[in-house]
């Protein structure tokens, strides 16, 4: 089977739902904690030893392409210092070898994806999607590992997947489960963000793929609907030629495009760093007793 050794992280929406922030700062930047959310993406592809990674930006990104290049002058000071551990820190994102592709027009997911054909041809690639940050624990085996080993060993395209309750169902993509295999589920039909009543199953589909060759090549050739062409039509004829599966993960799942799901991330991330839990903790006690 062919091995995964690439990715792409479609990073150009235009987080209408930030502003005014997103004005000037491209919402991959915000920052959990101390850290880009692009970075905590391109992080989880060191489990599966990917290194080539395609980021499609929107125009004016370039802070983002900085954020991955060389600081040479602080790089510099902080050894000078002997400030070896914020060194490390400073040049962490320099292992990765990135591309960064524009995508001129905020066209949709699909278009995102598209943009990185010149780099991906007719190999397989893992898709992470930029505002969607999925955390494994030590001892849990990460989300897109879960993916790749799934690929490498089927050869086919799969998806991860959560269930989701009550109104919920209708936020996400929606598939209908057939036969499961060791965590292995066969998808049967697919609906996009259906009402409650037309949902097939509990079954979402979440920001992380990994998908076969043929679907770029089937994504290039996609009819537009309603002038945009959309991934899911592309899975929903994988769906039914049997050739598409999906998987839960193990770890937890944070939307950083959303308001709520930002504050989640950074409260829960406070309350796993050394260097603050106790303080946050305490300050959510304190703070708890009011409300
Ligand atoms: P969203 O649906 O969250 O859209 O995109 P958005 O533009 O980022 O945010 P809002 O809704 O205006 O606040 C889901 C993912 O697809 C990427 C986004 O960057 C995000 O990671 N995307 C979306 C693109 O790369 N290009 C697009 O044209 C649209």
């Amino acid at each position: 089977m062919q091995k995964v050794t690439k990715a792409v992280i479609p990073a150009a929406g235009l987080g209408t739902r930030f502003l005014p922030i997103t004005k000037a700062v491209p919402k991959p930047m915000l920052s959990v904690l101390d850290k880009p959310t692009i970075q905590y993406i391109a992080e989880e592809l060191l489990s599966v030893g990917i290194e080539d990674v395609i980021i499609v930006v929107s125009p004016g990104s370039d802070v983002i392409e900085k954020h991955f290049g060389r600081a040479d002058a602080l790089e510099q000071r902080l050894l000078e210092d002997g400030k070896t551990k914020l060194y490390e820190i400073a040049k962490q994102t320099r292992r990765f070898n990135v591309t960064f592709v524009e995508q001129k027009v905020a066209n949709g997911l699909a278009g995102a994806i598209l943009c990185a054909e010149p780099y991906v041809g007719d190999q397989p690639f893992a898709l992470l999607l930029g505002d969607e940050l999925l955390h494994a624990e030590n001892g849990q085996t990460p989300c897109i590992k879960r993916l790749v080993d799934v690929y490498e060993k089927t050869g086919k395209s799969v998806i991860a997947t959560m269930e989701v309750f009550g109104d919920d169902v209708s936020k996400y993509g929606n598939v209908g489960v057939g036969d499961e295999t060791d965590g292995i589920i066969t998808v049967n039909g697919i609906v996009e963000k259906p009402s409650v009543n037309d949902a097939l199953s509990n079954y979402a589909i979440i920001g992380r793929y990994v998908l076969s060759g043929e679907v770029m090549g089937r994504l290039k050739n996609l009819k537009p609907r309603n002038n945009e062409i959309y991934l899911t039509d592309v899975l929903d004829d994988l769906t039914r030629e049997n050739k598409l599966l999906a998987s839960c993960f193990e770890g937890e799942r944070f939307d950083v495009g959303d308001k709520f799901g930002y504050i989640r991330a950074n409260v829960e991330f406070a309350l796993r760093s050394d260097e603050i839990k106790e303080q946050t903790a305490q300050y959510i006690k304190e703070l708890a007793k009011g409300l």
